[in-house]
């Protein structure tokens, strides 16, 4: 069997595993990765952020076109949409962006592998792809299989009408109804694609509330927000089976009647990814929650085998992935390497956007740390009101004594990108006085994290 070597092998080429490997190559290491998929990139690029990011953008021009147009004094005959361009679209951005980290492959001459990469004891990888078979021999190995959909009990996928976030991307017709199981990220994202191009789309919540994790409060309002777009939200839902047949599904739930639909999106969180991986060769044993327990430089318990993204524990999120990645790798070089937890975004493409850094407000009173809190509502930003995009606030929370900020989080236009800006504030341990005092460009969003950050201690201007 033919054997390569290399200083450092990356199983895994999505966001995580990629970064890691090219940063590795910057630092002089000699890096393979293995990826068993044709395209590079991972979830996240193939059939996740990207895909659904290009859906989202496609079918908020055809809503915004048919309901918020008008308001601009713009109007045109009737509106329509083509699905299968929609689609083709999405699939060319994706195929830019894989296509794309190929590239940086080459330029930092890291060695692409393709297959099934499995451990085989320490240092030793095997690799499959079809008859082939080959070995490799690592120095140094990183894990970064990233994670899959999670099923449900009684849930049967038949990838067809019942399936998971992979099929949602690629519906070749609107369904009449779609049900989404789970008020996740991935159930409020691809629910509002396909709401906005038609569906009627339920949404079942295990939970009493929507998004965990996200600040309640902050929850709440986007609900509304999101029920007078037209979504439909059951909370406390306990879905303990669903079944498809030719006319379509039937969906059972604890204490509730069946629901009818067309489809069902299964969307209650995902699993680490680490079938087949021959861990067991290497003596690492999976956590209860199936993920490979690392220390706080990403090593695992067998010498020179390390793990990152979403095969580990905390969110799972291709930027908190990367970051690993980074720092896992600079590790390794140069003896340094860290990340800051406290400061990874969350982000819900909706619209409007969620996102959100650091302490919720729950969070501060379970851990019982005093605080205040500034908010500011969009309503009365400038520039939001230009936009059409009212809906939504700013809050920030800041530590009563210090009035270091411990949170942000913002539900409104370009959320997303709005966040960075206090990520970069609690990365630097500002106060929410310092956030306060820097001149903002006026008439931009970004005034209404300033008023919010005013507001923490009752002197916003605006409002
Ligand atoms: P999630 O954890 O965001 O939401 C899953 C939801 O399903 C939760 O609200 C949970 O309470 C609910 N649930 C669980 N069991 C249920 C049951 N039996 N019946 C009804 N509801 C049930 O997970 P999601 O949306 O599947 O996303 C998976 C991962 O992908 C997340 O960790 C997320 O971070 C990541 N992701 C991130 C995106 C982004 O950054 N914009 C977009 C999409 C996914």
């Amino acid at each position: 069997m033919e054997k390569r070597e290399h200083d450092l092998v990356v199983i895994g080429a999505g966001p995580g595993g990629y970064v890691a490997a090219i940063r590795a190559a910057q630092l002089g290491l000699n890096v393979g990765c293995v990826e068993k998929e044709t395209a590079l990139g991972g979830t996240c690029l193939r059939i996740g952020c990207i895909p659904s990011k290009a859906l989202l953008e496609s079918s908020e021009r055809f809503w915004e076109a048919k309901e918020k147009f008008k308001d601009h004094g713009i109007s045109f005959g009737r509106i329509e949409f083509d699905l299968p361009t929609m689609l083709r679209r999405k699939d060319q951005v994706v195929s830019t962006l894989t296509k794309g980290v190929d590239s940086l492959f080459k330029k930092n001459k890291v060695v692409r592998y393709t297959g099934l990469a499995r451990l085989d004891g320490s240092g030793r990888i095997t690799i499959q792809n079809g008859a082939e078979k080959f070995e490799l021999r690592a120095k140094h190995t990183l894990i970064a299989t990233g994670s899959k959909p999670s099923g449900l009990p009684g849930v049967e996928l038949d990838g067809r009408r019942i399936g998971t976030s992979t099929e949602a991307l690629a519906y070749d017709s609107v369904p009449g109804h779609l049900v989404v199981i789970g008020a996740g990220y991935i159930g409020l994202e691809l629910g509002s694609v396909w709401s906005r191009l038609g569906a009627k789309v339920t949404a079942l919540e295990f939970l009493d509330r929507i998004l965990p994790g996200m600040d309640s409060e902050i929850a709440a309002e986007a609900q509304k927000i999101f029920q007078k777009q037209g979504l439909e939200f059951r909370l406390g839902c306990k879905v303990t089976g669903a079944k498809a047949n030719q006319e379509g599904c039937v969906i059972e739930s604890q204490g509730g009647e069946p629901i009818r639909c067309d489809r069902v999106l299964v969307a209650v969180g995902r699993k680490p990814n680490t079938d087949g991986l021959g861990l067991e060769s290497v003596k690492i044993k999976p956590d209860e929650k199936g993920c490979i327990p690392v220390d706080d430089h990403f090593a695992t318990s067998a010498p020179g085998i390390y793990a990152i993204g979403d095969v580990i524990r905390g969110p799972m999120l291709a930027h908190k992935a990367e970051e690993e990645g980074i720092a896992c790798v600079e590790r390794l070089v140069t003896g340094y390497g860290h990340v800051d937890y406290n400061t990874i975004p969350g982000v819900v493409y909706t619209h409007p956007e969620i996102a959100s850094v650091g302490k919720t407000e729950e969070d501060l009173k379970r851990e019982g740390i005093d605080y205040r809190k500034g908010v500011f509502p969009f309503r009365a930003n400038g520039r939001a009101l230009s936009l059409g995009q009212t809906e939504g606030k700013i809050k920030i929370l800041a530590h009563r004594d210090t009035d270091r900020i411990l949170g942000v989080h913002v539900l409104g236009p370009r959320a997303g990108d709005l966040i960075a800006e206090a990520a970069t504030a609690m990365a630097f341990g500002a106060s929410s006085e310092d956030l306060a005092r820097c001149c903002h460009a006026h008439p931009t969003l970004s005034e209404a994290l300033k008023e919010a950050a005013l507001a923490v201690d009752g002197r916003t201007v605006n409002l």
